[in-house]
């Protein structure tokens, strides 16, 4: 069995020689109180992670709980069923989480959505070595806002690619890392050149293997010369089929994907299992008592401004 250290080390020394340590990526579960297809689809699919593709490690790329990033109720609910998972888990906040870097909307993220991320479901930045290869969660959501966080994840990302030297690295964010993936707000859907400009330049010693992101609920993988960008399906539910229909080609499924690490080759696979709800976003009834529950969050935020 392989084990994680006391500083989160994920080692190979009990593992099967040869074999290649395995890497599952969850994204979008959108987990909520309530129940209903998403917490369903989220069951079958961590029994299928448990039993099938036993990993060594799991990363979860953001929208961990269902809308309202406000909602400690669904915080609670979201942890109880993600300790389902056999491996251990680390964790990327989302929009949906933590809000967005927009200015002066109730839709903003906020040192107060950090801090109930954080207490739930640990600190960001993080550094996970997997064999040879050094893992970088990074959140996207601080990016651009401007907040305290932002620098300190700025000064952080700096010493963790110091520690990582010329090593081989892997990065993970909610975001797409290069591809603009048009929201239905509009919003570009990817890290501003100027950020990726400069995460890659603090990691410009490193040889960056390829990046991993959630957000778009849909699975892609595309080459930027010699790294990969993938991005993760949903386990939850798929985007309605009108923004799909604008969005680059991908595969419109739900899933999870498994990358298998051998030296300094990750393969990546999309995979699932039967038995899921394939729902479109809007078309189950907890998106329906999300939204009233957001409508009234607004509407105290515009009273108060
Ligand atoms: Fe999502």
């Amino acid at each position: 069995m392989l084990s994680v250290g006391d500083r989160g080390t994920v080692t190979a020394s009990a593992h099967t020689p040869g074999a290649p340590l395995r890497l599952v990526q969850i994204s979008d579960t959108h987990l909520s109180r309530w129940d209903g297809p998403l917490r369903r689809n989220f069951t079958k699919l961590a029994n299928y992670v448990n039993e099938v593709l036993r990993p060594d490690l799991i990363v979860h790329t953001g929208d961990v709980i269902l809308s309202n990033p406000d909602a400690d109720a669904d915080y609670r609910a979201a942890v109880e069923l993600l300790g389902q998972l056999s491996a251990p888990v680390r964790y990327l906040p989302g929009n949906h989480d933590v809000g967005e870097a927009y200015d002066d909307t109730w839709w903003g993220t906020t040192s107060e959505r950090l801090a109930r991320f954080r207490k739930y479901f640990g600190e960001t930045p993080w550094l996970e070595w997997f064999g040879g290869v050094g893992l970088i969660g990074l959140d996207s959501q601080l990016l651009g806002n401007g907040l305290p966080e932002e620098h300190e994840q700025w000064r952080r990302l700096e010493d963790l690619a110091e520690t990582v030297g010329t090593k081989s690295v892997m990065f993970f964010q909610h975001t797409s890392f290069w591809t603009g993936a048009m929201g239905s707000d509009g919003r570009p859907g990817c890290l501003a050149e100027r950020d990726r400009e400069r995460l890659l330049d603090i990691f410009g010693q490193a040889r960056l293997l390829g990046t991993g992101n959630g957000d778009v609920h849909r699975y892609r993988k595309v080459w930027h010369d010699t790294a990969f960008e993938l991005w993760g399906p949903s386990t939850a539910f798929l985007v309605h089929r009108e923004e799909a229909a604008k969005l680059p080609a991908g595969l419109e499924q739900l899933g999870v994907v498994l990358y298998e690490f051998e030296h300094e080759n990750v393969a990546a696979t999309f995979q699932t299992t039967p038995g899921l709800e394939e729902v479109e976003v809007g078309a189950f009834p907890e998106s329906r008592r999300v939204r009233e529950e957001i409508r009234a969050a607004i509407r105290d935020f515009e009273a108060a401004v």
